[in-house]
C-alpha cells in the first residue's frame, strides 16, 4: 500500500495515528539537525518532519538525498505542530517520520513548482506535464471536469442521450479550414477532422435519437487568439420536435444550474437582444453588459457644421464615459493612440467634456459652439463631470472600433470583472453575409439554418436582408455557444446551397448524404452548441482557454511538448501516397 492517506486530509483529529504518505517533494529546509520536506500530491501539502533526536540514523541519511520533485513514500506519525500554519488545511500538523522510501529521484525541474512560478509561458509549455503539478493549473483542470459532471447530469436529467459521432470525416462547413487526413487505403483521397458534429447530429434526429448530447473535440484550422484554438471542446446538442423558445429554454436551464453552482445566486432569466439591437447599441454581436457606455448615435446633431470628417460620415456616434471630465489631455491621447492603432485602424477620436462647473469643451470647438455641444450632451444624457468619445465613418467600420474602444474602457476602468457574470442571448442572426471577396453569399451561421418563416419570400427578393432562426449566447462578451433552427425540408435545404452558390453537382457531391436523409421523414429540429473551453474558463473568471486545456496549442498551433506537427518519413509519405517527386 502506498499510502494511507492524502496529503489533503490530516488534521488533529488524526493526533498520534501511524499514517503512510506518497508524493513529490515540493521544499526541503534542512537545519542539520532537523529537516522538514513539504509533500505534495493533487490533494494538498503535508510537512514531513526528520529529528535527529527522534529519526533512527539510516532515515536520516535517506532524508539527506532528498531534491525537489524527488518521489517518496514516508511512514510515521501525525503530531502537532509547534508553529502551526493557519493557511494550509493540514497546517496544524506534521508528520514525524518513522521510515522513507525514495520512489523515484528528480532532475532539478526546469522552474519552481509552487502557486508562485519562475517559469515563462514557453517553458511551462514545454514541461506541462510539470506545470499541472501547480495548483493554479492542476485547479482550473478539476474545475473542468466539475463543470463537464454538471453538464452531463442536467442533460442526461432532460433526457439528453450522449452519442458519439465520428473525428474521420468529411468536411463540414463551418466557415473555417479543414484538417486532413490522408487515407492509405484510398490513396490521393483525405478525411477531414470535423469543424463539429453538425451534420451527424442531424442525422441523429432522422435516426429518431431525439435529444442528443456529445462534449465532443472539434477541429478548425484557423488563426489562434486568447478564445481560439485549433482542437477545442463543445458541448454539442439537438433535439428534434422543436422550437427556438424550446431550446433557448433547456440551455437557459443549464447556464443558470451552472451559475448558481459557482455564484450560489438565482440568475433570472436571461435578457434577450436581436443582432441589429447588439450592434446598434454596442457595435458587436457579443456585447459585454457588465457596464453601460451604450452607442448613441449623434450624427444628425453633429452634420452641416462645416466638419468634414463628420460631414462625409456615414455615421458619427459615441460614448458616454461617467465622471471622466477630468482625465488629462494625456489620459485621453492614450485613448487617441489606443483607436489609431493598426489593428483599429481608426484615423482619431474626438472629445467632449461635460465640465463639472457646467461648461461644455471639446476637441472640435472650432466648429462647434456650447449650444450645439449641449444639445449632443443631451442627446448622450451625460451629466457634469462626464466625457463623451465620438467616432465616425463607415457604419460597420465605426461600429467595430468604438466597440473595440468601449472594451478597453472596461478593461482599463476595473469594469469587467471577473466574478460577476452577465448573460444575454443574442437572437435574429441574418441568414447571409455578402463576402467582397468571393462576391457571393456566405451562410452566417451554417448552410443548415433556416430562415425565419416571415422572410421566406427575401430569401427571392432581397436575400441578404433575410434573419434567420439562428441565436448565440453571449456571457461577459464573449460568444460561449451558438446554434439555430435547422432546415429540415429537401427544397428549402437545396434552395439554400443555390443561393450560397453551391452548383447542383457539388451539393451533391457535398451533402448528398444529407440531401438523402431528409428523403426518409426528417422531423423538424434545432439545436445549438456550446464551447466548452470558452465556456469553464469564464464561469471560472477568466478568458484564456488555454489554461482550462491540459495539453494546449501554443498561438503557432504547436504543441511545443511532444513537439507537433512534425514531418513524416519519406516510407510513411509514400504509403500515404503523399511523396512527390519534386
Ligand atoms: P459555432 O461555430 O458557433 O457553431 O461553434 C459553437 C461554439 O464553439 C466555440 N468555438 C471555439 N472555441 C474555441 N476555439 C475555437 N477555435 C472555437 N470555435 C468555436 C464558440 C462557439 O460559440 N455546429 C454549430 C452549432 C449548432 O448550430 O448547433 C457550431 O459549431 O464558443
Amino acid at each position: 500500500m502506498y499510502r494511507s492517506h492524502t496529503n489533503g486530509e490530516l488534521s488533529l483529529k488524526n493526533l498520534n495515528e501511524k499514517v503512510t504518505l506518497s508524493g513529490w517533494v515540493q521544499t526541503v529546509r534542512d537545519k542539520g539537525f532537523m529537516i522538514w520536506v513539504d509533500l505534495r500530491d493533487r490533494y494538498g501539502i503535508t510537512q514531513l518532519v526528520f529529528d535527529e533526536s527522534r529519526t533512527s540514523a539510516d532515515i536520516l541519511v535517506e532524508a539527506k538525498k532528498l531534491g525537489r520533485e524527488f518521489v517518496i513514500q514516508a511512514e510515521g506519525s501525525v503530531i502537532e505542530r509547534e508553529s502551526k500554519n493557519p493557511k494550509n488545511p493540514t497546517g496544524e500538523i506534521e508528520i514525524l517520520v518513522s521510515n522513507l522510501k525514495i520512489l523515484n529521484e528528480s532532475q532539478l525541474p526546469p522552474f519552481t513548482i509552487e502557486d508562485e512560478t519562475d517559469g515563462g509561458e514557453e517553458l511551462r509549455m514545454k514541461y506541462r506535464y510539470l506545470d499541472i503539478r501547480r495548483n493554479p493549473v492542476k485547479d482550473k483542470l478539476i474545475f473542468r471536469h466539475k463543470m463537464a459532471q454538471k453538464v452531463r447530469n442536467y442533460l442526461s436529467e432532460k433526457d439528453f442521450i450522449e452519442v458519439e459521432t465520428p473525428v474521420l470525416i468529411k468536411s463540414t462547413p463551418e466557415g473555417a479550414r479543414d484538417f486532413v487526413v490522408p487515407s492509405r487505403m484510398n490513396p490521393g483521397q483525405f478525411y477531414a477532422l470535423p469543424q463539429s458534429p453538425q451534420t451527424f447530429k442531424q442525422l441523429l434526429m432522422v435516426g429518431g435519437m431525439d435529444r442528443y448530447f456529445q462534449i465532443v473535440k472539434c477541429f478548425r484550422d484557423e488563426d489562434l487568439r486568447a478564445d481560439r484554438q485549433p482542437e477545442f471542446t463543445q458541448i454539442d446538442c439537438e433535439m428534434a420536435f422543436v422550437e427556438q423558445e424550446d431550446v433557448l429554454e433547456i440551455f437557459e436551464g443549464m447556464t443558470q444550474t451552472l451559475l448558481k453552482d459557482i455564484t450560489g445566486k438565482d440568475f433570472g432569466k436571461f435578457p434577450r437582444m436581436t443582432y441589429d439591437e447588439a450592434l446598434r447599441n454596442y457595435g458587436n454581436d457579443k456585447p459585454d453588459i457588465r457596464f453601460g457606455m451604450k452607442f448613441i448615435e449623434i450624427s444628425d446633431l453633429v452634420k452641416g457644421k462645416e466638419f468634414k470628417i463628420f460631414d462625409d460620415a456615414e455615421l458619427v456616434v459615441g460614448i458616454n464615459v461617467e465622471g471622466a471630465a477630468d482625465w488629462t489631455r494625456k489620459q485621453i491621447d492614450a485613448y487617441v493612440d489606443f483607436v489609431k492603432r493598426p489593428q483599429i485602424g481608426a484615423t482619431g477620436l474626438v472629445w467632449i467634456k461635460f465640465q463639472s462647473d457646467g461648461a461644455i469643451t471639446s476637441s472640435v470647438n472650432k466648429f462647434y459652439n456650447e449650444e450645439d455641444l449641449k444639445k449632443v450632451a443631451e442627446q448622450f444624457g451625460a451629466n457634469a463631470g462626464d466625457l463623451m468619445l465620438v467616432m465616425s465613418g463607415e457604419t460597420n467600420k465605426v461600429r467595430a472600433q468604438l466597440s473595440a474602444l468601449r472594451m478597453e474602457l472596461g478593461n482599463q476602468l476595473g469594469l469587467r470583472k471577473g466574478n460577476e457574470f452577465a448573460p444575454l442571448w443574442v437572437v435574429d442572426f441574418p441568414l447571409l453575409e455578402w463576402d467582397e471577396e468571393t462576391g457571393r453569399y456566405h451562410a452566417m451561421h451554417h448552410p443548415f439554418t433556416s430562415p425565419k418563416k416571415d422572410d421566406f419570400e427575401l430569401l427571392t427578393t432581397d436575400p441578404g436582408k433575410a434573419r434567420a432562426n439562428a441565436y448565440d449566447l453571449v456571457l461577459n462578451g464573449n460568444e460561449i455557444g451558438g446554434g439555430s433552427v435547422r432546415i429540415f425540408d429537401r427544397e428549402l435545404q437545396s434552395k439554400m446551397f443555390d443561393l450560397l452558390g453551391f452548383t447542383r453537382e457539388d451539393a451533391e457531391a457535398q451533402f448528398g448524404f444529407l440531401m438523402n436523409a431528409f428523403k426518409f421523414g426528417a422531423p423538424p429540429h434545432a439545436g445549438l452548441a456550446f464551447g466548452f473551453d470558452r465556456l469553464v474558463a469564464i464561469l471560472d473568471g477568466n478568458e484564456v482557454i488555454r489554461d482550462y486545456i491540459a495539453f494546449p496549442k501554443n498561438n503557432s498551433g504547436r504543441d511545443v511538448m511532444i513537439d507537433a506537427p512534425a514531418t513524416i518519413n519519406d516510407a510513411q509519405l509514400e504509403e500515404l501516397s503523399l511523396k512527390t517527386n519534386l
